[in-house]
Order: C-alpha cells, then structure tokens, then sequence
C-alpha cells in the first residue's frame, strides 16, 4: 500500500500526502505525472491519491475509485430535526448521554445519527476492520466538515473511530461498558444494497455474526446488544435476538436482546 497525490501535484498536495504517510506510516511515492494504473501496475497494487475533488480517493488494482462522502448520514440527522423517526435510534432506544459501541462503522451512516443523537454528553465509538476504509472516512469526514459544511465540524470532531476486528475489541471492553453495542455486518451478497456500499464492497470485511459476538456484546451492554441484518437470515433469532421489522417494506429488520 502506497500514498501519492492526484495527477496534478502541487505543493500543498504533497505536504498533505506526506503528512498523512507519517501518521498511516503507510509510503509516500511521488505521481510523477503517471496515471493511476501505470501506479497500480508498477508501484503497488493499494493506493491512495490526495486530491482537491474528494480529499482522498483510494484504488486497488481491477476496482474503479473508493472514495467516501456522508450524504446519507446528514439526510438522516436532517430528518431527525426534522422531528422524522429513524429506525436506528427507535431500536436502539438511543437518547442524548448514552453511550454506544457501533461495531461495523461501513459509511459511518449509523455512526453519525447516533453521534448527533447522543451528543456532546455520550460517546460513540465506532469499529471498522478495513484498513483503507476507516481511513478514508475518517479523512473524508474532515474534508467535509473544512470543505464542504463547517456547520457539521463539532458533530464530525465526536466522531471516534478504531482500525481494528470488533471480537478482539469487545475482548478487552471492560464489563457494562457502554449503554447498547450495536452491529450492521454486510448481507448476504445477494441481497440487494444501497449504492454506498456498493461501491466499498472490494474494500469491506465480511465477517458473519457468532455466538462469540453475542457472549461478548452481552458482557460489554448495559441496556441492549442490537443487531441489524437481512430479512430472510434466520441465524439471527437462533442467537436469541427478537426481530423488531419496524417497516414492512424494507429489506432489513433489528434484532435486539434487552439486559
Ligand atoms: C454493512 S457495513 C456497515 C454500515 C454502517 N452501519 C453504516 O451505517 O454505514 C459493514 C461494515 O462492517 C465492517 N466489518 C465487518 N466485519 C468486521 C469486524 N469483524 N470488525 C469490525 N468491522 C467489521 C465491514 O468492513 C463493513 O465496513
């Protein structure tokens, strides 16, 4: 895995390709003015490119451009000021103050509702087990937030997120260390997704749901262990879930286990 700039180089976009490959410890290769896959075939085959469009673009060798913008989030946290329902925060029972592990942070979607919602008096933390994604929302969050809509800043800097497996992280938790551990593992691949994570499927782990998830996330919840998974994925209810399909019409349903 390397670390270059867009096509364009100049020298702010080098300082920041830099930077970030000190703090990622991930190389830094000069573009040179070669293409992208010039770069993929004969640099490395995992490359990110710090540009003015996006931030940060990211690139594996037969895949098109990985980038990350939180649209869907702020439409969600629009709608909740809004006084509108949202089906994350009505099965997780969340309220301002509470504390909440989002175990599989994908597109940060959930992460950011239930940032606003807990607010400044919670705290979320959220997992992300794929390297190149959970650097690419967390730089893509702050290029929003300076680019894009510094009215956002205060909600994105909240923002917590860890580069590591959820089991291994809910090993070392504490007991009853937060209010509700939540998980969102990807479906089943043929259950159709929303554009977002189609676009992050080459980057994204898919690791299933198991009792060992269960036994941990029971230990680490004051309140509730919720999950959210495909309609039709039985193994839910067989690891004691009870559904709760708020919306007939959706493709998805909660399964929650009250403490
Ligand atoms: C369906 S996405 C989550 C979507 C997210 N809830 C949102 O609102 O955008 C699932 C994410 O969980 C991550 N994941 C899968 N297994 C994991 C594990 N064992 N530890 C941490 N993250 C994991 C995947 O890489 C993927 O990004």
């Amino acid at each position: 895995m390397i670390i270059t700039t867009a096509f364009d180089e100049t020298e702010e976009l080098i300082v920041k390709a830099k930077k970030l490959s000190e703090s990622l410890n991930v190389p830094y290769i000069a573009r040179n003015k070669k293409t992208v896959k010039y770069m993929l075939e004969h640099k490395d085959a995992q490359i990110f490119v710090v540009n003015n469009q996006r931030g940060l673009s990211y690139y594996e060798k037969g895949h098109d451009e990985i980038f990350f913008h939180p649209n869907m989030a702020m439409h969600r946290i629009k709608q909740i000021k809004s006084g509108q329902s949202d089906s994350l925060v009505t099965a997780c029972q969340l309220k301002e103050g509470m504390t909440f592990l989002d175990c599989t942070l994908g597109l940060a979607s959930d992460t950011l509702v239930a940032n606003y919602v807990t607010a400044s008096k919670g705290k979320v933390i959220s997992l992300e087990k794929s390297f190149p994604l959970s650097v690419l929302v967390s730089e893509g969050l702050q290029y929003y937030a300076t680019h894009e809509k510094p009215e956002w800043k205060s909600l994105i800097d909240q923002i917590n997120i860890v580069h590591t497996d959820n089991l291994d992280y809910l090993k070392q938790c504490p007991d009853h260390f937060v209010d509700v551990v939540y998980f969102d593992f990807m479906f089943n691949q043929s259950v159709e997704s929303s554009h977002g994570i189609k676009v992050i499927k080459p980057v994204v782990s898919y690791d299933m749901m198991t009792k060992e998830h269960v036994t941990e996330a029971l230990r680490v919840a004051k309140q509730r262990v919720v999950v959210k998974s495909s309609y039709g994925n039985h193994s839910i209810s067989e690891l004691g879930f009870t559904i709760e399909r708020q919306n007939q019409k959706r493709h998805f349903f909660y399964g929650v286990i009250e403490k």
